[in-house]
């Protein structure tokens, strides 16, 4: 199963809002189709939204080149407007900020080996995000070294990434080791990636997941069916503080009062390494009937008030570890973090 595939001249995206109950997918030959499919969470995740904005620039870019209009300041706007299809996931303007980078390496160039060079950059972006999962599933595997059963929330799995994920690519790679007993799944609400994707994943892989709601998480633990929490992240901050599915934090709390590890899984994509700490990450809210409605049916009073922020902040001091492909960092995170940085540095 892949999120995206590309095919020189179009994008096409398995439709996630779907899942699990049909299997349906976008062809996006116009970059609005892409940033309207971020919108609606067709294609969601952190690196997957950053590879589908990084196709959907490219797209933008060869819709410009048979236009007449300023093909610069109309490729600056679908920048912006791909940057404003979702705040949180850092991955989004990673990706877009590369892709600017590289339009003008070539904007004196001629259009064709410019929009050669953005095509090869985001087919770059969506491989790097491949080899990226296997060394975080590797790096985060090496933490079990006995049977054990997991919890996870949200999804952060194969849907989540270009390759097979990063808190489920973890899971995937210590279950292949031996060392995976069961994963309980939250169902994720309001939108259920839980439920709907990350229950199908683990599924399609044979690997055996109890779903339970969010509230059951607490007890579960309480009753010692699990021995560690591993989620994904949108943001992670240069202290360390990580920005993930609404929830996640009700859960580190959880964690922290039974003594469970909660571990973190994430790209350095996902890091914001100009922000110092999780206060300052803008937190998307989404619209009322994400949660007065489940699957189209009405379920809260029509006028009913809601507060529907998508993600939240758990600070570092919950967090057991930071699972990366440049290996397990643990507290103090900040020099951790920053010795990354450096190293990226390094690498351009
Ligand atoms: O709103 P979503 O479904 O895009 O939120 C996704 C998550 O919160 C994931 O846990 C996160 O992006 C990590 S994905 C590898």
């Amino acid at each position: 199963m892949h999120s995206m595939t590309w095919d020189k001249n179009c994008l096409t995206l398995l439709n996630q809002t779907k899942l699990p109950g049909r299997v349906e997918y976008i062809r996006c030959s116009d970059y609005q189709t892409v940033a309207e499919a971020i919108r609606r969470l067709e294609v969601r995740g952190a690196p997957a939204i950053g590879a589908a904005a990084a196709y959907g620039l490219v797209i933008g870019a060869r819709q410009l080149a048979e236009g007449s209009g300023d093909f610069w300041s109309g490729l600056m706007k679908i920048v912006q407007e791909l940057k404003a299809t979702r705040p949180t996931a850092v991955n989004l303007f990673w990706a877009l900020d590369r892709m600017a980078g590289v339009a003008g390496r070539y904007r004196q160039s001629d259009v064709q080996t410019l929009l050669a060079a953005l095509e090869q950059e985001a087919i770059a972006i969506a491989q790097e995000d491949r080899t990226v999962n296997s060394r975080i599933a590797a790096n985060g595997a090496a933490l079990f070294d006995q049977p054990l059963a997991v919890l996870t929330h949200c999804n952060a799995g194969a849907l989540a990434t270009v390759g097979f994920g990063t808190a489920l690519g973890v899971i995937r790679q210590a279950w292949a080791d031996g060392n995976i007993t069961r994963v309980f799944a939250d169902e994720t609400r309001p939108l259920l990636q839980g439920a709907r994707l990350t229950a199908w994943e683990l599924m399609q892989e044979q690997i055996p997941v109890t779903l339970i709601t969010d509230s059951m998480a607490g007890w579960v633990m309480k009753q010692r069916k699990i021995q560690a929490v591993i989620v994904g992240a949108d943001r992670v901050t240069l202290n360390g503080d990580v920005a993930n599915k609404i929830g996640t934090y009700s859960v580190a709390v959880l964690a922290k009062e039974h003594g469970i590890p909660f571990y973190v899984a994430a790209p350095a994509s996902t890091f914001d390494f100009t922000m110092h700490s999780g206060d300052a990450i803008p937190i998307e809210e989404r619209q009322a009937d994400e949660i007065t409605t489940i699957g189209g049916v009405r379920i809260a009073p029509a006028e009913v008030e809601v507060f529907n922020p998508a993600f939240d902040v758990t600070p570092h001091a919950l967090v057991s570890a930071l699972i990366t492909e440049y290996g397990v960092l643990r507290a103090p995170y900040a020099p951790a973090i920053t010795k990354i940085q450096q190293q990226l540095r390094g690498e351009q």
